[in-house]
């Protein structure tokens, strides 16, 4: 989509439609010039009491000739006092999806209503670019119209600038992330995510990939008892963003291209959901490929531990035992928590090799993050509260919304295997916060956090600026927490 920043008067704004944001009450001499040249259409219409700017709610007038705009939207923004960012972004997630829905080529934006106190145009932007993407790779006969050209009208425009580039470069990281997701597990192998990073590789940038035999020669037979099962060569994805000499702040994100649930094999039915179970990667190589276009001074490094969870000949069964890179034991007693096996070799690798400043990891980890929050958060676990500020701090920003829960030492018990240091599950009760525990068992003293996805990742109803299917969540969340570290 083209984006155009342009400092004119409405009424000379070509276009199919320009959109007008209004509150409850606002009156129709905020829209001086095209309420009069159309005739008092606005004014006739608020009068009338056909639209009354509730939040979400959306009118499409045609305007006469001798305005440039062939139509106008009128857009709710709800009651003034009501105001927030989120509300405006989820504004704009309704305009334009609807718009892009009937197939409009050329929208623009007028900003007056939306350009005062802590909201910005930027925001509303931000809501339109997430809501209007779909997943057409694999559509070759229908292809959709829609928006192609968006024209933001604004007196401010030098402000306005930075809010915008901003909000296209996480939107482009947002969707960048979700296209991975999306795409079948046949087409997104380890192999397949290791090229897509190779492909992110630039002065900034470095990569490397160990291979099967380089993470048997590391000690990393937790991840290894995960690929066991598959043909598909497990690919120990890192990547490298140097932008200054601190220890690095390293995120590792949950890699499992697909999760049958191995020799605990999943029930069939909603099993071909399990592609998203690398939806962590995915946010991971998303916040990358921002981190270049930013040009933060931060140091920063990456691991997608990537493999399939299949029940092949050789997979790993209930009751096998393997040690993780750091010496500890690890009883897998459920072959479908493979995740949590994952991420200990990756935390292990990373402390081992880096000495990181801190450590974030990114997971659709338990069925039970769902049962807990719902669909509407990230469960976030960690053993440092400044570093749980400061993420609590990116979700306000973004809201992309994350709730703490516990790791209560009383949870250590629920892990006790009879012959192992630890087993792989913690019972019955609690899935979500022992599965965090499992993974606090190897952090140590290194600052960490991990946040559970898996209820947020995937979308199963459209959102007003989350179209069903993969989200992308978490990729907005981490580059403002970067962006905040870099200040
Ligand atoms: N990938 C799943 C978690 C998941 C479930 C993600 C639903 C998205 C939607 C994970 O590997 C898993 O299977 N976890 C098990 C753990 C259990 C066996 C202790 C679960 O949550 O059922
Ligand atoms: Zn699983
Ligand atoms: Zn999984």
């Amino acid at each position: 989509m083209k984006l155009n920043i342009r400092k004119i008067k409405e009424k000379d704004c070509s276009c199919d439609v320009l959109i007008l944001p209004l509150f409850e009450g606002d009156k129709a001499d905020f829209y001086r010039d095209i309420n009069s040249l159309s005739g008092g259409l606005i004014e006739k219409t608020l009068n009338s009491g056909e639209f009354k700017a509730k939040s979400e709610s959306l009118l499409l007038i045609h305007m006469p000739d001798k305005i440039k705009p062939k139509r106008i939207l009128l857009t709710g923004l709800g009651k003034k006092n009501k105001i927030t960012r989120e509300r405006v972004r989820k504004t704009g997630g309704i305009a334009s999806s609807y718009l892009n829905k009937m197939g409009f080529n050329k929208i623009a934006l007028s900003t007056r209503t939306i350009e005062t106190g802590d909201i910005s145009p930027a925001d509303f932007l931000e809501g339109s670019l997430l809501s209007v993407y779909s997943f057409e790779k694999y559509k070759k006969v229908e292809k959709k119209n829609g928006i192609k050209d968006f024209t933001i009208i604004s007196n401010k425009i030098k402000k306005l600038d930075r809010e915008i580039r901003w909000a296209e470069i996480v939107t482009s990281a947002t969707i960048f992330s979700r296209n991975l997701v999306n795409t079948p597990s046949n087409e997104m192998t380890p192999t397949v995510l290791s090229n897509i990073a190779k492909g992110l590789k630039n002065n900034k940038i470095s990569i490397k990939v160990l291979e099967k035999k380089d993470a048997e020669k590391a000690g990393m037979w937790a991840y290894l008892s995960v690929a066991k099962g598959s043909n598909e060569p497990p690919k120990f994805i890192i990547l490298e963003y140097k932008g200054s000499k601190a220890q690095p702040v390293v995120l590792i994100g949950k890699s499992i291209t697909f999760d049958s649930g191995g020799i605990s094999l999943k029930p069939s039915e909603g099993m071909e959901k399990m592609k998203y179970d690398m939806a962590g990667g995915a946010v991971v190589l998303g916040v990358f490929k921002a981190l270049s276009t930013l040009d933060l001074p931060l140091h920063v490094i990456s691991i997608l531990p990537a493999t399939e969870n299949l029940p092949g000949g050789s997979a790993s069964k209930p009751g096998d035992i393997v040690m993780s890179i750091t010496g500890k034991t690890i009883e897998i007693l459920n072959t479908d928590a493979e995740g949590r096996l994952v991420l200990a070799d990756a935390i292990g690798y990373a402390k081992k090799k880096y000495k990181p400043a801190s450590i974030i990891d990114i997971a659709t980890l338990t069925g039970a993050c769902s049962v807990a929050l719902g669909n509407e958060a990230i469960a976030m676990m960690g053993n440092d509260d400044k570093l749980i500020e400061n993420i609590n701090t990116a979700s306000e920003e973004t809201f992309e919304r994350v709730w703490r829960m516990p790791l209560y030492h009383e949870y250590k018990e629920y892990l006790k295997s009879d012959i192992a240091d630890l087993k792989n599950i913690g019972g019955r009760s609690g899935g979500l916060v022992t599965a965090g525990y499992f993974l606090y068992e190897f952090s140590d003293n290194t600052p960490w956090v991990h946040l559970d996805i898996a209820s947020t990742a995937w979308v199963d109803k459209d959102k007003p600026y989350i179209p069903k299917g993969a989200s992308g969540i978490g990729v907005r969340l981490l580059l403002s927490f970067l962006k905040s570290l870099s200040k």
